[in-house]
């Protein structure tokens, strides 16, 4: 097997950096990113791997982000994993709402500032969905990617998580052709930090003595994102899906046309554009 390298985003915990240390155990290069930089200095500490720090709160830490992987010769995978739920709607520095910003738009901008290492190294590009886009996300409305209308936690990262799918479809459709080979993936539900700050029924699930009947560990959830970063576009899985362990996930919300998939990449590009 050729070791590929792979960067995680979202690799100083949980899940990503769960599946850096199987990933690693395979025999690819890992490169960790995370936000912590103690955090994430101890994981590539552990792992004898490279680092990087970006708070993705800061779109102009998403550009020095990117300048950092550009010097890595080929970038086999980049797994776009950083993410989590907020519990009130709050505005990044940028201006934008911190769940959209966190688990959308700062990785749709270092994957266009990646572009052209990705199609170079016939990437395969990996995002963390989840199963509450299907859950919290049938009221997404592409024409609200603020959540100005009646704000929700959960209903504005269910919008996010079903963002991260329509992004993955529309990469797929414009860089397919180039080499791109864009998938999502839903972890389960998982005991992490994740949602460390959420609502008094979300810290019980997942942070009480009882999550051990919610959840899954991230040893067990990662697998389902390693299956996707060390495997064989085509062959192991298929381009442009969604997988919820290794088969595919069936996704509520409709967008045959895929109408609404591009109007997202267009919004989001238009508040990127400065950086790009
Ligand atoms: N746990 C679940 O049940 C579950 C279910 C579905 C989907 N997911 C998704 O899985 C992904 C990983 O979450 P997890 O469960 O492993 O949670 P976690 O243990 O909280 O890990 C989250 C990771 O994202 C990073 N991160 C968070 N906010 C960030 C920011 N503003 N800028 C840059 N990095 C940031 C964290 O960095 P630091 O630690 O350095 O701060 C950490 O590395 C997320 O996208 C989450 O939405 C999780």
């Amino acid at each position: 097997m050729e070791p590929k390298t792979i960067v995680i985003t979202g690799a100083s915990d949980g899940i990503g950096a769960e599946a850096a240390r199987q990933l690693k155990k395979m025999g690819h290069q890992v490169v960790i990113v995370g936000r912590s930089p103690e955090k994430t200095a101890r994981v590539a500490k552990e792992l004898e791997a490279p680092y990087h720090i970006a708070d993705y709160s800061r779109l102009s830490d998403v550009v020095r982000l990117a300048e950092e992987l550009r010097q890595y010769p080929k970038i086999d995978v980049l797994v776009n994993n950083a993410g989590g739920a907020q519990n009130k709607r709050t505005l990044t520095g940028d201006g934008f709402e911190r769940t959209f910003q966190i688990n959308l738009l700062a990785g749709f901008l270092l994957t266009n500032l990646l572009l052209e290492k990705l199609c170079e190294s016939r990437a395969t590009v990996v995002q963390t969905s989840s199963i509450a886009a299907n859950l919290f996300g049938s009221g997404f409305n592409v024409n609200d990617l603020q959540s100005e209308q009646n704000y929700k936690a959960f209903e504005a990262y269910g919008a996010a998580k079903l963002e991260d799918i329509l992004f993955t479809r529309e990469l797929q459709k414009r860089y397919g052709e180039q080499g791109i080979c864009a998938v999502a993936f839903e972890p389960g539900v998982v005991r992490t930090n994740f949602a460390s700050e959420s609502t008094p029924f979300v810290k019980f699930m997942y942070h009480s003595p009882f999550k051990y009947l919610f959840t899954i560990s991230p040893k067990r959830s990662a697998k389902r994102l390693t299956f996707l970063a060390a495997g064989t576009p085509g062959a192991d899985f298929l381009a442009g899906e969604v997988y919820s362990g290794k088969k595919l996930m069936k996704l509520k919300f409709r967008d045959p046309d895929g109408t609404i998939a591009k109007s997202l990449w267009d919004s989001c590009l238009k508040m990127v554009e400065k950086y790009l």
